[in-house]
């Protein structure tokens, strides 16, 4: 469904929307259709860490209904920090996944993923990070050419996630 971007608002979530957001990632599958590789499966758990400052959940609400959320994660020292991959970050303190994004699939093609990545970025440089990192499945050129238009490049591929293979893309910011 085509809307007004204009009209989509976006708000900081807590802990508590951590259902929204399950319920939303298993509707991404259903709608994928067997189709498991383009997305680590996110858990309470996984969720949960993603809350606490300096790491942001942002909703993007449309007519009251959230129909996207981002996920900027501060990962620091955690083996989750994707700058342990990246020759180019020498502090990986310095460097904020952006872990997810997901735009529920009536909502896709209004250009919602770029918006949450800018947003994310707005308040990664703000809170001091000097660098964004971000993995995306090959199969999912959509994510992909967003994070390009969003000024990332292509570091490496690896396997990640169990042997899921993943292009590690990052931007200095
Ligand atoms: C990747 C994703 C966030 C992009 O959503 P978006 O911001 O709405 O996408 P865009 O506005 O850039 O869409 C551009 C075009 O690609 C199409 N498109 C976007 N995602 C698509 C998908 N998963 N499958 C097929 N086509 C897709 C759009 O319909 C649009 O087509 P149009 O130009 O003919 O209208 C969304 O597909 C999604 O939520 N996927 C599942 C979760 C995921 O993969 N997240 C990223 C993990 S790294």
């Amino acid at each position: 469904m085509k809307i007004n971007i204009s009209d989509v608002t976006y708000k900081p979530l807590g802990i508590e929307s951590i259902p929204d957001l399950l319920e939303i990632q298993e509707e991404t599958f259903e709608y994928a259709k067997g189709d498991t590789d383009f997305l680590r499966r996110n858990t309470e758990e996984t969720f949960a860490v993603c809350f606490p400052a300096p790491s942001l959940v942002l909703g993007a609400y449309y007519g009251g209904e959230m129909i996207a959320f981002g996920i900027l994660h501060a990962a620091g020292e955690t083996k989750e920090n994707l700058a342990h991959d990246l020759d180019e970050v020498t502090d990986i303190n310095e460097n904020a996944n952006v872990k997810l994004t997901i735009v529920r699939p009536a909502y896709r093609g209004n250009g919602l993923q770029r918006a949450l990545i800018t947003k994310l970025e707005e308040h990664a440089r703000a809170a001091g990070f000097k660098w964004l990192s971000s993995t995306v499945s090959p199969g999912n050129p959509w994510s992909k050419n967003n994070l390009e238009a969003c000024g990332f490049t292509t570091a490496k591929i690896l396997q990640k996630y169990g042997g899921m293979q993943r292009i590690l893309l990052c931007k200095k910011i």
